[in-house]
């Protein structure tokens, strides 16, 4: 479990929920971890094997100047950046015609521009690194359309196309871009969604697995895209989501 041995990962949203599952993972495959987030109230106090190799940076990625000073934090305590997992995200359900503009702009300003703050402010320091690696999480729904995920859809399918235009143009660098698109996950936001029968019980159906997926294994498909075993993957959405027929 060193895949990740003598990288330094950081993952924005890492203080719970998926990000949370994914620093974690990244840790005990080796990794030195920066976790950031707005507040570091949030980060689940479970213990995380890895002591001195993990840290939180705080962050707000609709800020640019947030963004990079992450990234230089990040580079400054490790000595390098060669992954970051543009995570955090937010959702704000609602039909179009009721969906306050507070709400959509909280969702795009959130879940695409900070991908894109975050990504800028990366690429000098991924540059800099053996095996750069850039991993953006999307959704399902970013590609199979829900009534009420308007703001959230349209941000996640920004997110998967804004993915694979960066691939094209840092792969002269070394750096490769991929994006993890996870279907519904028993954390964070998908927990609320579990919470919801009527909903839940629409998409359960629809699952091949026929039930949630666990933060353990996006974090798994993660490390596949953070490692060395994933060097001709690139652009690449991977779908974790246990086989959704919709
Ligand atoms: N859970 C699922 O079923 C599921 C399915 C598909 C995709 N996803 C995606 O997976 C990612 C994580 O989702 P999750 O369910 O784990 O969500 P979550 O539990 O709500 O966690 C969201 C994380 O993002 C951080 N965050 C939110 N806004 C931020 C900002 N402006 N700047 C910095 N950090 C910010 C939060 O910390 P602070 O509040 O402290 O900032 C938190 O750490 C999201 O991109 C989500 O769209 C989740």
């Amino acid at each position: 479990m060193t895949r990740l041995s003598g990288k330094t990962a950081v993952v924005t949203g890492g203080t719970r929920g998926i990000g949370w599952r994914l620093a974690r993972r990244f840790l005990e495959e080796g990794a030195d971890v920066v976790v950031a987030s707005r507040d570091r109230g949030n980060w689940r106090p479970e213990p995380v094997a890895g002591g001195a190799r993990v840290t939180f940076h705080p962050v707000d990625v609709r800020d640019p100047a947030s963004a990079q000073d992450l990234m230089s934090a990040a580079a400054d305590r490790f000595g390098t950046v060669d992954i970051v997992v543009a995570n955090a995200g937010v959702s704000r359900p609602g039909a179009v015609e009721k969906l306050a503009p507070a709400h959509w702009a909280e969702v795009i300003d959130t879940n695409v521009t900070g991908v894109f703050n975050c990504a800028q402010a990366a690429i000098p320091h991924l540059r800099l690194s053996t095996e750069g690696r850039l991993i953006t999480v999307s959704s399902v729904l970013g590609s199979r359309f829900a009534p009420g995920a308007a703001a959230y859809g349209a941000s996640k399918a920004a997110v998967e196309a804004f993915t694979k235009v960066l691939a094209v143009e840092v792969a002269a660098d070394g750096i490769t871009a991929n994006c993890l698109s996870p279907g519904f996950i028993d954390e964070g936001m998908g927990v609320q969604l579990r919470q919801n029968e009527a909903v839940w019980e629409k998409f359960r159906t629809k699952l091949a697995s026929g039930r949630m997926g666990r933060g353990d294994e996006v974090a798994s498909a993660a490390v596949f895209l953070a490692g060395d075993d994933s060097s001709y993957v690139n652009g690449h959405v991977l779908e974790v989501n246990g086989g959704l027929f919709w």
